[in-house]
């Protein structure tokens, strides 16, 4: 680029983030639900009544939007519309907009981590953990019916594992979060158990809430250390699953160890992963990447490093050095493949 391009690609960049914030705003405030709903045009006026909110931060929204070429507005009517063809586009991808909330909450936290006689790093368990859990919560919400069925499934399905796991069988989701995962797959297949395992006592409060709402009888939440699973579950699991975690982890190779340890000498374990690449240069000029980097700075790098061996691999570990990780452990890998959520993601199949 040279140093025009460059000037306005820079500044493009702190556009594109205030948008974010006023999209994570619109989430939160329901003000994006309103808007989808609505049939016909609509003013500012009963957007605001609508909300019970005051009209005239309702119409700074409205109009950042329109700015930002997700709403529209006519000139002479002064109605707002969202293009038919945008709402599910939004509704699915917005819940990832407010970790910008998350994250600034933690940024002083984070600083210190930076200096070297500073803190190591920030786990999922302090007062941050919780802010964290509420929008992860709410963006795994809206997108993970669609991943499951429409991405995750259909690739379980090549390895034959649907209908091991519609006849029955006994599941472990590993770093199990605010239980959005393991709940859709208890719903989808009644005759197999899961246990849905994490270190947060937040999240499992949540996965417990979410087991109630969905009148759940085929799973349980447990709270316990990826890296150290009860030794009287050895072998007893057919199928593990584990989703955006191992990076998170201060020793992924130790829980590695674990899952091939839980694992049955027939069962199987598929890994989600972000998916870039593991040498950062071949991740250049990839924004996709920075947004990943960015997030396990403030999130998945700082959980990583807070315990020892602080591996500190980092959200974009990379897919060929995970591939080796688990090649290292002793699993085969039968398949991988890429999910394309909010950029790309490496689908591991292990057997034993
Ligand atoms: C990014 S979240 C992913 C949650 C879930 N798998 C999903 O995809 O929705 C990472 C999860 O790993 C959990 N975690 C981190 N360190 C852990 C540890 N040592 N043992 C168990 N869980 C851990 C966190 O509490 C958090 O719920």
């Amino acid at each position: 680029m040279d140093k025009a391009e460059f000037g306005k690609y820079f500044t493009n960049i702190f556009q594109d983030g205030f948008i974010m914030l006023s999209i994570g705003l619109g989430h939160d405030l329901g003000l994006f639900k309103v808007m989808c709903e609505a049939k016909e045009p609509i003013s500012s006026k009963e957007v605001a009544k609508k909300l019970d909110f005051k009209e005239r931060y309702t119409r700074e929204w409205l109009s950042t939007m329109v700015a930002a070429s997700i709403i529209k507005q006519d000139r002479d009517s002064n109605l707002y519309k969202v293009p038919e063809q945008y709402k599910e586009i939004i509704m699915t991808n917005m819940g990832f907009a407010p970790a910008l909330f998350s994250v600034g909450m933690r940024a002083k936290a984070v600083k210190e981590t930076f200096k070297k006689d500073g803190p190591y790093g920030i786990n999922f368990n302090g007062e941050e953990g919780a802010d964290f859990f509420q929008w992860f919560d709410g963006y795994r919400t809206l997108i993970c019916d669609e991943t499951v069925d429409k991405k995750i499934l259909p690739l379980l399905d090549q390895q034959g594992a649907v209908s091991k796991l519609k006849s029955g069988i006994k599941v472990l989701d590993l770093g199990c979060g605010t239980g959005n995962y393991v709940t859709a797959f208890a719903q989808r297949f009644p005759k197999s158990t899961f246990i849905g395992l994490d270190y947060s006592e937040v999240s499992l409060k949540r996965c417990n809430e979410s087991k109630q709402e969905k009148a759940l009888t085929n799973v349980t939440f447990t709270k316990c250390d990826a890296h150290n699973l009860p030794d009287e579950w050895a072998e007893s699991f057919d199928y593990v699953f584990v989703y955006d975690v191992l990076h998170d982890l201060p020793n992924p190779h130790k829980a590695l160890g674990q899952i091939y340890k839980v694992l049955k000498k027939d069962g199987f374990f598929s890994l989600i992963e972000i998916g870039f690449h593991s040498n950062p240069v071949d991740n250049a000029d990839d924004k996709g990447a920075a947004l990943y980097y960015g997030v396990s700075t403030f999130i998945c790098l700082q959980s990583s490093m807070s315990e020892e061996p602080h591996i500190g691999y980092g959200a974009c570990w990379g897919k060929e050095n995970i591939e080796k990780a688990l090649l290292d452990a002793n699993f085969k890998i039968n398949a991988k493949s890429s999910l394309i959520d909010i950029d790309k993601e490496a689908f591991f199949f292990c057997t034993k």
